[in-house]
């Protein structure tokens, strides 16, 4: 277990370039040091898929409050949907849950009034109930066809939800990260957060650097998403899901947190230690995460004014819109 903040401090900005290319965080070069616990963690996360180049493109969290959830989803399609413009092969990492079903909303519209075009997407979801074919309807694949993909024009074959019933699911798992390799590792990973902290199903004190696995859901989880099945007893007790470190290797992670539930797991992924017990704060190692809330689960946040003040303050090639 591992309990270290992260000294953001100790990084520069030190290459502002134009518009459209972004900020770079420079990692290496530039005389500044990083810590021996960042070093390790940067350089021993997921080798298999981590480019050099997103070790030196390394920037701050980035943490965005809107006045409402209405308002943080339609930002959320606004950025998932640029990414897409800018690569229309792009693979994209879904989620599932309450949080975001507005942005699915969203993205629908934009693909029938403005065009979004999700022929050459390639999707891969966080995770799946074990034990739920695709057609039970609580399952997430069942989820995802029913909120998102049937109503825009996405290739099916491209997308990949783990399948809950493989006969043999350690396979199954290995498999999903073969294939998450297969397509060029993922662009942008959607994210949503339990209120125990979790992100996909990895619940708390599991590894940070686990990689795509079968997991025990924790009895919160259980609580939390038992309405929908109707009662604890009839909810699947374990979940294939992405790990942490597969998590971690998307090249940009966008999360979104809702509502007075979240306030103290939003607290210890953005401001917390770096901590096991709160999956979501492995992101603050992430070179690329963006961090959408409302005012409701903003609330505990310390430096809530300082993430509002920087939100003023960027440059044009920073805003999302
Ligand atoms: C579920 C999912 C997560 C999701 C989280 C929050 O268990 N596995 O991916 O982010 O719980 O759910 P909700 O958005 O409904 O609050």
């Amino acid at each position: 277990m591992s309990v270290v903040a992260r000294g953001r401090g100790q990084r520069k900005l030190c290459d502002i370039r134009g518009a459209g290319s972004g900020g770079r965080w420079c990692e290496r070069g530039c005389g500044q040091s990083r810590s021996v616990f960042e070093i390790s963690v940067f350089e021993n996360f997921g080798r298999a898929m981590r480019a050099p180049a997103a070790l030196q493109t390394a920037i701050p969290m980035e943490v965005i409050i809107r006045d409402s959830a209405e308002a943080g989803c339609v930002l959320g399609a606004k950025i998932l949907a640029s990414v897409i413009r800018e690569k229309p092969a792009a693979v994209i990492g879904l989620a599932t849950g309450r949080t975001p079903l507005r942005l699915y909303q969203e993205l629908i519209r934009l693909h029938r009034e403005d065009g979004l075009d999700f022929s050459q997407v390639t999707t891969f979801n966080l995770d799946e109930y074990v034990g739920l074919a695709g057609t039970h309807g609580q399952s997430y694949r069942y989820f995802m066809q029913e909120n998102l993909f049937r109503h825009i024009n996405i290739d099916l074959t491209r997308t990949h939800v783990p399948n809950g019933i493989a006969s043999d699911l350690h396979v199954e798992c290995r498999a999903y990260e073969e294939k998450i390799i297969a397509a060029g590792g993922i662009d942008l990973q959607l994210l949503g957060l339990g209120r125990n902290g979790h992100i996909g199903f990895n619940e708390p004190t599991g590894s940070l650097r686990s990689r795509t696995w079968i997991k025990i859901l924790s009895e919160q989880t259980l609580r939390d998403n038992s309405d929908v099945f109707g009662s604890m007893d009839l909810m699947p007790k374990h979940a294939l899901t992405m790990g942490v470190g597969t998590i971690l290797d998307a090249r940009r992670c966008l999360l979104l947190a809702f509502g007075p539930a979240k306030v103290r797991a939003v607290e210890h992924m953005v401001e917390g230690p770096l901590a096991a017990i709160c999956p979501g704060s492995a992101l603050q190692l992430h070179p690329r995460a963006t961090v959408i809330l409302d005012e409701n689960s903003a609330a505990g946040l310390r430096y809530a004014d300082h993430y509002r003040w920087i939100d003023r303050n960027k440059f044009a090639w920073q805003r999302h819109g």
